[in-house]
Parts: C-alpha cells; sequence; structure tokens
C-alpha cells in the first residue's frame, strides 16, 4: 500500500521496559523492585520476572536484531534498582557497567537509545522505608538517581522519557503499592503520590537540560480518547470528563506546572489536596519538556453515570486491580460497538490516534512521538516454524496510516516505536499475551531455550523503515 510521505529521519523504533525483558533480576547487585514484587505474586499462576526474555544475557544477540530489523531508536528503560539498589544509596558499578555496555553496542549498530529512566519498577526498599511516592523523599532519590543516570550515560543519551505512564500508574493500586481498602484514605494517598511524582518528574527535565549537552526530555503519557455513547449533552461531559481524568490533568501539570481547575475542585470536594511545600511551583513551572511521548492502543466509551447517595460525586471505583471509574461525576465504561476488539478486550480503533496526535499537538505545540502501540496476542509457532502474525501487521499498518494522516494534518510526529520490540512479560498474561516483532521461544513456565525467532511482522517492519513508511 502506497501513503503520504513520513519525514526524511523520521524515528522508526521498537520498545520495551526493563522488568518486562531483562531478567537477571538479582544478578549482579540487583536490587527487588515494585514490578518483580508483584510478578512474583503470580509466579504459581504465570511468568515472572527473574526471567522474562532474559535480554541480561541476551543483548548482543538482540541489538544485532534490531539491527537487522533497521531499527534507528531503541525505546527502552533503565532499571532503577540495578543501578542503585536500595533506591537512594550507593551506586552499583556493575548496574552502570551493564547499561554502558548495552548503549554502546546499540550506537555501534547505528540505533539511538531512548530511554526511560523509571518504568512501573520503583526499588523496593523506598516501599519499606517511605511508601514509595506518599514520602516527599521520594521524589528527591529519583531527583538523584535521574542525575546520576544523566552523568554516567549523558553523553551519549540524547532522547529521555522520565516516567512511563504516570498517569496510568497512578491509578493500578499494586503498582503504587497502595494496600489501603478504605477508598477515601487510599485516594488520599494517591494525590500525593501523584504529586510527588510530579514533583520528581519536573527535577529530572531540569537536571537532563542543566547536565546533558543537547540532551532532550519528556513525560511518557497512555493517552485516552472516550467516545461518548450518545449525543446527550451528560454522556458527551462523561466522556470528556474521562480523558481530561485520566490524561490531560497530567499532561497539564506536566506543561505548565499546576493542575487543571476542574481537577483542583475535584482534590478539594474529595478532600484530598495533598501536602505541597510552597518552592515546589517555582519547580513545577520552570521544568520545560521538549516533546510529549504517548503510548496508544485503544479507544474508550463512555456514558454518564450520576453521583449516587452509595457512591457519591468524587468516589472511585474499583474494578479489578485498575481503579477506573474516577470521575469526579461518574462516567460508566461502555462497549463500542462500532470497533472490533482484541482477544484482550481492547477496541482497536486508529482513527482514534490521528484524534489523539491532532488533540495534543494542538493544546500543547511539542513535538510528540508514539513511544507504545501495538497488538497483544497468544501468537504460536506454525507448523513451517515461523510466526504468522499479519492481525499484528494489519494493526500496526492502520496505525502508521494513522500517523501519516496525522502528519499531514500538520501534526510534528518525530517517531514510531511500537509495543514491543520482542515477546516480553505481560503484567496480567505473563508470556501468553504477546506483541513483539521477534517471537521470545518459552512458555510461562518453561522457558526452553529462549531462541529467538522472527515473526511475519518483523520482516514486513523492516521493509517499512528500510522504505521510510512508503510502503506500509
Ligand atoms: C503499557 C505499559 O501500558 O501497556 C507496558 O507501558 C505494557 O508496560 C503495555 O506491557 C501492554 O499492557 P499488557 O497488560 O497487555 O502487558
Amino acid at each position: 500500500m502506497k501513503t503520504a510521505k513520513f519525514p526524511k529521519n523520521f524515528l522508526w523504533g521498537a520498545s520495551s521496559s526493563a522488568f518486562q525483558i531483562e531478567g537477571g533480576w538479582d544478578e549482579d547487585g540487583k536490587g527487588m523492585t515494585v514490578a518483580d514484587f508483584n510478578s512474583f505474586k503470580r509466579s504459581e499462576k504465570q511468568a515472572d520476572s527473574k526471567v522474562a526474555s532474559d535480554f541480561y544475557h541476551h543483548w548482543k544477540e538482540d541489538i544485532a536484531l534490531m539491527k537487522e530489523m533497521g531499527m534507528k531508536i531503541y525505546r527502552f528503560s533503565l532499571s532503577w534498582a540495578r543501578i542503585i539498589p536500595d533506591g537512594e544509596g550507593e551506586v552499583n558499578q556493575k548496574g552502570i557497567d551493564f547499561y554502558n555496555n548495552v548503549l554502546n553496542c546499540l550506537l555501534e549498530n547505528g540505533i539511538q537509545p531512548f530511554v526511560t529512566l523509571y518504568h512501573f519498577d520503583l526499588p523496593y526498599a523506598l516501599v519499606k522505608k517511605y511508601n514509595g511516592w506518599e514520602c516527599r523523599d521520594c521524589a528527591f532519590a529519583f531527583e538523584r538517581y535521574a542525575k546520576i543516570c544523566f552523568e554516567a550515560f549523558g553523553d551519549r543519551v540524547k532522547y529521555w522519557q522520565a516516567i512511563n505512564e504516570q498517569n496510568l500508574m497512578i491509578r493500578v493500586n499494586e503498582r503504587m503499592n497502595i494496600n489501603e481498602t478504605d477508598l477515601w484514605k487510599a485516594d488520599k494517598i494517591r494525590a500525593q503520590m501523584d504529586y510527588h511524582m510530579f514533583l520528581g518528574h519536573a527535577m529530572a527535565v531540569n537536571a537532563c537540560h542543566e547536565l546533558v549537552k543537547d540532551g532532550k526530555i519528556g513525560p511518557a503519557v497512555s493517552s485516552t480518547c472516550t467516545y461518548p455513547l450518545t449525543n446527550k449533552p451528560a454522556d458527551v461531559w462523561s466522556a470528556k470528563m474521562n480523558d481530561w481524568m485520566k490524561t490531560n490533568y497530567c499532561l497539564d501539570m506536566h506543561m505548565y506546572g499546576e493542575y487543571p481547575g476542574y481537577y483542583m475542585r475535584y482534590l478539594e470536594e474529595r478532600s484530598i489536596v495533598p501536602v505541597m511545600m510552597p518552592e515546589d511551583a517555582a519547580i513545577l513551572k520552570s521544568a520545560k519538556n521538549d516533546y510529549i511521548a504517548l503510548n496508544y492502543y485503544r479507544t474508550l466509551c463512555s456514558s454518564y453515570l450520576p453521583a449516587t447517595r452509595e457512591h457519591p460525586a468524587g468516589e472511585r471505583v474499583y474494578r479489578g486491580n485498575e481503579v477506573d471509574f474516577d470521575q469526579y461525576g461518574y462516567c460508566r465504561d461502555e462497549k463500542n460497538t462500532n470497533l472490533e476488539a482484541s482477544d484482550y478486550g481492547a477496541q482497536i480503533d486508529p482513527m482514534g490516534l490521528r484524534i489523539v496526535l491532532n488533540e495534543y499537538y494542538q493544546r500543547y505545540h511539542l513535538p510528540l512521538i508514539i513511544t507504545e502501540n501495538g497488538l497483544g496476542t497468544a501468537d504460536v509457532v506454525a507448523e513451517d516454524g515461523k510466526i504468522h502474525d499479519d492481525y499484528r501487521i494489519n494493526y500496526i499498518r492502520s496505525h502508521l496510516q494513522a500517523c501519516s494522516d496525522a502528519i499531514g494534518d500538520g501534526v510534528d510526529l518525530m517517531g514510531y516505536s511500537p509495543w514491543s520490540v520482542m515477546d516480553l512479560l505481560s503484567s496480567h498474561q505473563g508470556f501468553k499475551k504477546r506483541y513483539g516483532f521477534i517471537y521470545i521461544d518459552r512458555q510461562d513456565h518453561d522457558i526452553k531455550e529462549l531462541k529467538r525467532i522472527r515473526k511475519d511482522s518483523y520482516y514486513w517492519y523492516q521493509n517499512v523503515i528500510k522504505t521510510n513508511g512508503d510502503e506500509i
């Protein structure tokens, strides 16, 4: 298929995160993380982070495969606890060495690193000591960790992301280690944690600009686009609120250094306004992001659900582990019958990506980059030993078409880095759900030889990159 041109120097890539690929969870001095802790709780049911895709021992082979696919950038995260095992104490030289080897190898192969500092894996020692982000000290521990990374790697890493999906992470109790069962108390802790993360993020942005020559940094949000179920004004309101309360407040905070009015109103009426020190305002406002990275998988649909006496406005409603309906005034999650869903229920919607790209660009006028987008499926190795994942090719093709449409709309999109470079540990489905271009031959409880197999989508994406998106 022919399509509109992608800009020259477009950053074609693929993505991963430390705890989902590295394995070697306690090797060479690495400390335990919140992500390890949560994955070990599920070890009986599915794979955990102990071996994952075993990138820790296969990095050379994996980078060779990345080069062969033609990647211009590789978006991955550093493990904070590999570099500082207890989060705020001594630096582990072996952790620094590991990432130096990876970075040097990437650069020797012509691949620019695009590095996330923190992707769901807070050092567990900080949970024990501070209850993590609830304590202000955690923001300073993050700033120190960020500075250590900028000093150690900033001569070679020019693209940084401070925190992956703060806006989603904050709603998942286990990722934040929120164990409080009283809903109000849990929300109060959540609001304080969220605020400290904003502070830590802002300090990391400023430190990047001070310490990394030509360094660029920005947030990575889990983007949301919610459609109203009907054209009833209340449904439209609920859809807007879903996007504002889940994502836009977070972007506004990163960009302007203060919560938007509707969010302050929510915090005040729920009586959970976090403690903010007078000196923070200047820090939050001084941090200037260079771009916005967004992760996009699906769209949502909602209808208005009025508050009741049992469920007053502002209360959060839990579904599974995620705090789902966190509206000031409620919204109910609805199925969009116009869209097909993935095997795991994600409503597939390339047009939604075009909407999101236009919205974020028009709101903030910063370059955008997609650092996650992909389809999770239970891939199988066919009798010919290959993985025929045309469903993944179709998914990515249609989303690339949406990118090209958005570029045509005037959006400054600097790159596309789908999820994921290789199969990796999915939080709730282990290795049953796969996203990669490269198949990792293991099952949840049988790690086999961890052979790497190029899927059909690998060869297809290789050609996309080779033709700079002319052939998708
Ligand atoms: C994103 C995360 O939200 O979704 C990734 O940044 C995650 O870490 C991805 O793997 C897909 O989610 P899941 O639950 O299907 O693995």
